[in-house]
Formats: structure tokens, C-alpha cells, sequence
């Protein structure tokens, strides 16, 4: 047979470059468009290409002599290509994306991907076990649920740095090698800094609060690293963090100020058309949540777990001072199905740096923020302002004071009541998004075993 070789008509109007999120605007007039073939199916002498370029997906028509070409013949999914042609409304009663496709009266193909054994979807194909699908991430983010979430990410920083700008906190970048802990030594990963021993960081706390009094309020969004050693849905060994610290407030305060951040992001993310359509697909029941939130202190979360059977890790009935496990957390929080403010944890089971509740010195002013699905997804608390319970903080964990002298400071220099709190942007997303796990919640996500992709 004749091979048919297509160049482009030099009559036609010069072609427009455009990437598919302009495409509406770019409706009847001659565009080019490239990208990488989503979808490919073949129809009654036509070639539909659903073309895909991170921006959108543009339904493109391949007709007569250009579905005969050697290219269009082998063209296969996730082959890269420029399309020339015209974008119009889908005739009525068709459905394609934005509701339009391209005519195409020319095409290029600038990368072939294999077809055969090696076509993606034989790799990452639904079915594929999570350890394939973790193996070949860089596949899987191509797709459209695992892209949506991404996308979903970026817009929810984005609602997240607006809330912080609205609030009249500025933004900071703390170190990520560091030579204090946070929140306890046997989740610290370990490195050898030019001989000297170092971590990398499991929060930007006590860096924020060194903050306060040259910045005023100030917030992070950095990684954090912990070194967990439970392999569970919504644990990560690097995960984003977003943290703020507020000077002159009381835990009342702190308890407002991160509800009003928590709805005002919300309102945000919700108010950008496009994520809140891909948070609509992804989880079609969403809806923002109502202020106030539910208040509740440990003493009566005890109380609650105690009278609905749910016992603590050893099969007992909870007690005060239990800590309680992911397992009877997250049942509470899908029982009560709202967002949860745990108020007042006893001083044993939190962090060094907790300030005590003035009137019952057995718990701590802090508060963990519970979602239904996910269970915590922020910790937070008051911060001792006194240097001696500081120091008798430290002795209790039995930390050194030394490498914290420039913490300690912060109370000798000019004391000042304050509190903050660290949200864990994977959890929040898989809450908002309702995924199953906070691992398809990060771009490439690592825990326990992976470090690959
Ligand atoms: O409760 P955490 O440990 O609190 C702190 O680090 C405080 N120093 C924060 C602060 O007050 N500035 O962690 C805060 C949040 C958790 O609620 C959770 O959402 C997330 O960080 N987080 C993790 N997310 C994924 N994987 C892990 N291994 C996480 N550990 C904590």
C-alpha cells in the first residue's frame, strides 16, 4: 500500500499555540495544541484523542486521510503530539470535556509510547497490585483521579497561603537539618552533619516561636520527617506540614484562630471552580463543615470510649491517661462524623514543651483536630512561657538543655504567652479528597521500606 505522508496546508491561518485550560476561549479560531494521547479509541472511519496536557482534556477528531497516515495507524496511548485544527461545541446530545472538541486538519507526533506488553495501562492497570502501583507512581500520577488529588493539593496551598495573608501572618523557612527534637527521640531520622550529629526536622515549632518577636504571627508549610515505625494509612515518613505560631493569645484563641483557618481554606479551595469541581468527583459528599466545631476534652473522650466499649491497645477499658490509638480515634470520630477539637490531654503522654492548664495541672492546654475518616490531622498547644517549668520540661523527657539554648531564650529575653499548632496536609487531603490512605496524597510518598520514586 501507498504509505500517505500529511504535511500541514499553508493555506489555512496560522495556528495559535494554546495549552487546554484556554481552549474555551479559543473556540473558533485555528489552534495547535500538544500533549499526550489520554485516551484513544477508533469509530467509524474517525480517530477519537482524548489529549491530555496537566491543564485539561481536549476531545480531538482525526477524519478522512488523517486516520490513513503510518502514524495514526500505530498511534498508541501516551505518545505525545501537536494537533492543528479548530475547537467547536460537540453536536447535541454528545458529551466530551468543556463540552467542545477539535477538528483536526493536522497532526504530529513528537514521542511514541510502546504498545503491547508495556502499554501503561498493562503496567498501572486498576486491578495492579498497591506495590506495582507505588513502583511506577511516575505512571500513575498520569491518571486522572491520582492527577485530581494533585491538583487538589496545589489549590488547597494556595486557599491555605490566601488564609494566612488575610490573617497577617508571614510566611517562614525554617531549617530542615536541625539538632533538636520535637516530638520525641524515637522517630528522629538520624544524620552524620560534618561529623556532627544532626536530624532531620519533625517540626518547625520551636524555630516558629524564635519568630514571634522579630515577625509577629508567623506560619510554615515545610516537610517534616519521622522515622515511624508503623506501617499505617495515614502515616508518612516525609510529609508537608503547615504550622503557625501566634504571639499574646490565650488557648481560647488558639482554638478560634485554627477553626477560622481550617473554614477559611476550605472556603477558599471551594471557591476556585476548578478544584472544587476535581473535589466533587473525588468525593462527592463534601461538604465544608459548621462552626463551631465540637469541643471535647480527653477527660470526657475517656469517658465517651469507655461507655461505647471501645477498648484501649490492650484490650481494656480506657483509662485517664491512656493514650488513645489511631484504631479507637478514628472509631470515635467516624461515630460522632464531625470535626472534633480534643481538648486537654494529660501532661504523661504529651510533648516537653506543653503549657499546663492553670486550673487542673494534670493536663496540658492542647488540642488535636479530628476528622471523620482520618481521625487527627492537626496537633497543637499553649507553650510553657515560664523558663523553670521549661527546664523541669526538659528534665522530665530527659533532654539536654544545651542544644535548645536559643529556645530557651525565647523566655529569658522578653516571655510571652503564645501557641500554634502543625496540620499535616496529606491528612487534610485525604479527609477533603476521601482518600483511603494520606499515601496518594503526596507526590511521591514515602514510609516504612519505600524511598522509590
Ligand atoms: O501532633 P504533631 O506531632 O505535632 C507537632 O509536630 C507540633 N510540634 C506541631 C506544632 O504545634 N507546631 O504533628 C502535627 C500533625 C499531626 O496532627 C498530623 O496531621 C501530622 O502532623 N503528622 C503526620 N502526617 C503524616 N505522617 C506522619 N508520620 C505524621 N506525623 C504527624
Amino acid at each position: 500500500a501507498k504509505k500517505i505522508v500529511l504535511t500541514e496546508d499553508s493555506s489555512l491561518p496560522a495556528a495559535v499555540n494554546i495549552k487546554i485550560r484556554g481552549s474555551v476561549a479559543s473556540r473558533g479560531k485555528r489552534v495547535k495544541v500538544s500533549g499526550w494521547v489520554h485516551r484513544l479509541r477508533h469509530q467509524s472511519k474517525l480517530i477519537f484523542i482524548t489529549l491530555r496536557d496537566g491543564t485539561g482534556y481536549l476531545q480531538c477528531i482525526l477524519a478522512d486521510d488523517l486516520t490513513k497516515t503510518y502514524d495514526a495507524l500505530t498511534l498508541t496511548v501516551e505518545s505525545t503530539i501537536t494537533i492543528y485544527g479548530v475547537i467547536s461545541p460537540v453536536p447535541e446530545g454528545s458529551h466530551a470535556p468543556d463540552g467542545h472538541e477539535l477538528h483536526a486538519d493536522y497532526f504530529k507526533v513528537v514521542g511514541k509510547a510502546p504498545g503491547g506488553d508495556e502499554t501503561i495501562t498493562n503496567i498501572v492497570a486498576k486491578d495492579a497490585d498497591p506495590q506495582t502501583k507505588y513502583d511506577n507512581r511516575h505512571l500513575v500520577i498520569r491518571g486522572e483521579q491520582a492527577s485530581a488529588v494533585l491538583k487538589v493539593r496545589a489549590g488547597v496551598l494556595r486557599a491555605f497561603r490566601k488564609t494566612y495573608e488575610d490573617l497577617g501572618m508571614l510566611e517562614v523557612t525554617p531549617p530542615c537539618m536541625v539538632q533538636t527534637q520535637v516530638e520525641g527521640g524515637s522517630t528522629l531520622f538520624e544524620f552524620n552533619y560534618y561529623g556532627e550529629k544532626a536530624y532531620l526536622t519533625q517540626s518547625s515549632q520551636l524555630y516558629l516561636e524564635t519568630c514571634l518577636p522579630s515577625l509577629g504571627d508567623v506560619f510554615c508549610i515545610q516537610e517534616s520527617f519521622r522515622a515511624e515505625k508503623s506501617l499505617t494509612r495515614r502515616h508518612l515518613s516525609e510529609y508537608t506540614h503547615i504550622e503557625a505560631e501566634l504571639g499574646f493569645i490565650s488557648f481560647d484563641d488558639l482554638l478560634s484562630n485554627l477553626e477560622e483557618t481550617i473554614c477559611r481554606t476550605i472556603d477558599y479551595a471551594l471557591a476556585d471552580p476548578l478544584i472544587s469541581e476535581l473535589i466533587k468527583e473525588l468525593n462527592p459528599k463534601f461538604k465544608a463543615p459548621a462552626r463551631p466545631f465540637l469541643r471535647m476534652t480527653y477527660a470526657d473522650a475517656i469517658e465517651w470510649l469507655k461507655k461505647h466499649d471501645i477498648p484501649n491497645e490492650e484490650g481494656k477499658p480506657h483509662e485517664f491517661g491512656d493514650d488513645i490509638a489511631e484504631a479507637a480515634e478514628r472509631k470515635m470520630t467516624d461515630e460522632i462524623n464531625l470535626p472534633i477539637f480534643l481538648t486537654k490531654f494529660p501532661v504523661e503522654i504529651k510533648a516537653f514543651y506543653m503549657k499546663k492548664d492553670p486550673e487542673d495541672p494534670r493536663v496540658t492546654e492542647s488540642v488535636d483536630c479530628l476528622m471523620p475518616g482520618v481521625g487527627e490531622i492537626v496537633g497543637g498547644s499553649m507553650r510553657m512561657d515560664g523558663m523553670e517549668e521549661l527546664l523541669a520540661g526538659y528534665a522530665r523527657e530527659g533532654i539536654s538543655p544545651d542544644p535548645y539554648y536559643w529556645f530557651t531564650d525565647q523566655r529569658k529575653y522578653g516571655t510571652t504567652p503564645h501557641g500554634g499548632y502543625g496540620l499535616g496536609l496529606e491528612r487534610f487531603l485525604a479527609w477533603m479528597c476521601d482518600r483511603y490512605t494520606v499515601r496518594d496524597c503526596s507526590l511521591y510518598p514515602r514510609w516504612t521500606g519505600r524511598c522509590t520514586p
